[in-house]
């Protein structure tokens, strides 16, 4: 039998074997030096969790009191799904460790795992869009670049519990750590940061998300900026060049001692666009110059705003001391995530259509972006379906209403408006039947997705067609996306 051998070109890597790797994240004995708990039983957990849905087999589970529910009426559910212990406040029938407060041994939790991954560069990332995105972006580079060292927060775990969790779950030979931090009210970015202390903080871009409750642009830009009074001494500030809030935003690092970079197309900016083509199937060459260097590399996921996404996460890797090169390759094979971006191949009459599934989120710079990425996305037609923008309070009704523009200019022939709040747009779009710039639009208001559904199949998807679903999470458009992916398998 032929042995497979390993290429002559190809560096060796010095791999410890898995096996020979500990398996815990957390012994008892652990848990309790960082809580100053008292553990009633030895264990070792392989994971942490707080929501007992979510417990997997070998999972500490931390019982949490939230707001509406205590986490301690789920330990049975917890042990039930394959909890090896629990942190709890009062002793229960299983094996744990008994705390004072188990939000603040969620917190001891993650102060230790960061302190004791000493190898470990930690970026924070905020921002008012493409959180998510680039902190999955920068994650496979990182990933990749060392060969399954870097960890990251799942999902959106970006709150005052999934920041903290993210941090706990960070295993102790772990090189990178990647943290999104996100917020709702003024106040809520300086403490995650200060539970991160990032050696690199990401702003992605500034936009008007939240904005109901921050009151002003300015506002969300001074409290992204927060994210940098939880840097490291020498950390590195990185800031989207091409904000109206750049200046702002360099400012406020400043003043915390951080050293800058930007990215972007402006001409000052430190990562800078120098050209993009489109790539077949929707993604870009980007050649970008780094000041003393120019890289080129291809990211699968279509769209302008992944350019300079981009952009932002090459600079993040470089901050962090990854490997630009394994970045770039990373980049070429990231596909769209669920609810951002995913493209599915789907039945449609005489052959296949395209979904677009972008229904997780939506705000104006998000609703803009993609527009546009529709308008670039060779198609038949162009349909799209939009659901609401939510949580832009006063300015509600003019962002819904600004929204005609960009769907004439992607050249979309039939929307389908989702939710109350584009009711705004559907009058916009009825006042000019055929928009100046597009060609002649039929479109659609209803309430939920159940209606969407019906609606999408009445105007009937044909072979080439692309179709755009992109709304608020709590719109449901999800719902939408799953039954078309569903009932109309490729
Ligand atoms: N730089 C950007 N500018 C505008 N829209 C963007 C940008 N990056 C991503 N998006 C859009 O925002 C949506 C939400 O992205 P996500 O990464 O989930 O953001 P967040 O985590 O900040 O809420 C994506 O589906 C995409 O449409
Ligand atoms: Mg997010």
């Amino acid at each position: 039998m032929n042995m497979p051998l390993a290429h002559p070109m190809l560096h060796q890597w010095p791999v410890t074997p898995r096996d020979a790797l500990p398996l815990a994240l957390w012994t008892a004995a652990e848990i309790a030096a960082a809580t100053g708990g008292t553990a009633s039983a030895d264990f070792q957990a392989s994971g942490a969790e707080m929501d007992s849905r979510d417990v997997k087999s070998g999972d500490l589970f931390i019982a949490l009191k939230g707001e509406a529910m205590d986490g301690h009426r789920f330990i049975p559910q917890a042990f039930e799904k394959g909890a090896v212990a629990a942190i709890v406040d009062r002793p229960v029938d299983y094996p744990h460790v008994l705390v004072a407060d188990t939000t603040q041994a969620l917190h001891d939790l993650a102060h230790a795992a960061r302190d004791r991954a000493i190898e470990a560069v930690r970026i924070g990332i905020t921002g008012s869009v493409g959180k998510t995105g680039m902190k999955e972006a920068i994650f496979a580079c990182l990933d990749r670049a060392s060969r399954g060292a870097a960890h990251r927060s799942v999902r959106s775990y970006n709150n005052h519990v999934g920041v903290p969790l993210s941090l706990a779950r960070m295993p102790v030979r772990a090189k990178f750590g990647v943290f999104e931090m996100g917020m709702n009210h003024a106040g809520e970015i300086a403490p995650l940061a200060a539970h991160a202390r990032p050696h690199v903080a990401l702003i992605t871009t500034i936009a008007p998300a939240h904005i109901e409750n921050l009151g002003s642009l300015e506002a969300i830009a001074d409290e992204k900026s927060q994210i940098f009074t939880g840097l490291v001494e020498g950390g590195v500030a990185i800031i989207p060049a091409d904000s109206e809030w750049a200046e702002r935003m360099i400012g406020h690092a400043k003043a915390c001692g951080a050293k800058v970079v930007t990215f972007g197309r402006a001409r000052t900016a430190d990562v800078r666009l120098l050209d993009a083509i489109p790539a077949a199937g929707g993604g870009s060459l980007v050649t970008a110059d780094l000041g003393d260097r120019r890289i080129c590399y291809t990211i699968a996921e279509p769209g302008e705003h992944w350019i300079v996404n981009s952009l932002g996460v090459m600079a993040a890797v470089r901050a962090a001391g990854g490997d630009l090169a394994s970045a770039g390759l990373a980049l070429a094979e990231m596909g769209g995530l669920k609810g951002r971006g995913a493209r599915h191949t789907i039945a449609a009459k005489g052959g296949t259509a395209l979904l677009i599934d972008e229904s997780y989120n939506a705000n104006p710079a998000s609703m803009r972006a993609t527009l546009k990425a529709l308008a670039a996305t060779p198609a038949a037609r162009r349909l799209a379906v939009l659901g609401s923008m939510k949580e832009l309070g006063d300015f509600a009704d003019a962002f819904h209403r600004q929204l005609a523009e960009p769907i004439a200019e992607a050249g979309v022939t039939h929307a389908i408006l989702v939710g109350p709040e584009m009711a705004a747009l559907a009058e916009e779009l009825g006042k000019a039947a055929t928009p100046s710039l597009g060609k002649p639009l039929t479109f659609a208001h209803c309430e939920g997705p159940a209606e969407a559904i019906v609606l999408l199949g009445q105007f009937g998807l044909a072979h080439g067609d692309a179709v755009l679903v992109k709304g608020s999470n709590s719109v449901g458009l999800g719902r939408l996306v799953s039954h078309f992916i569903e009932n109309a398998r490729a």
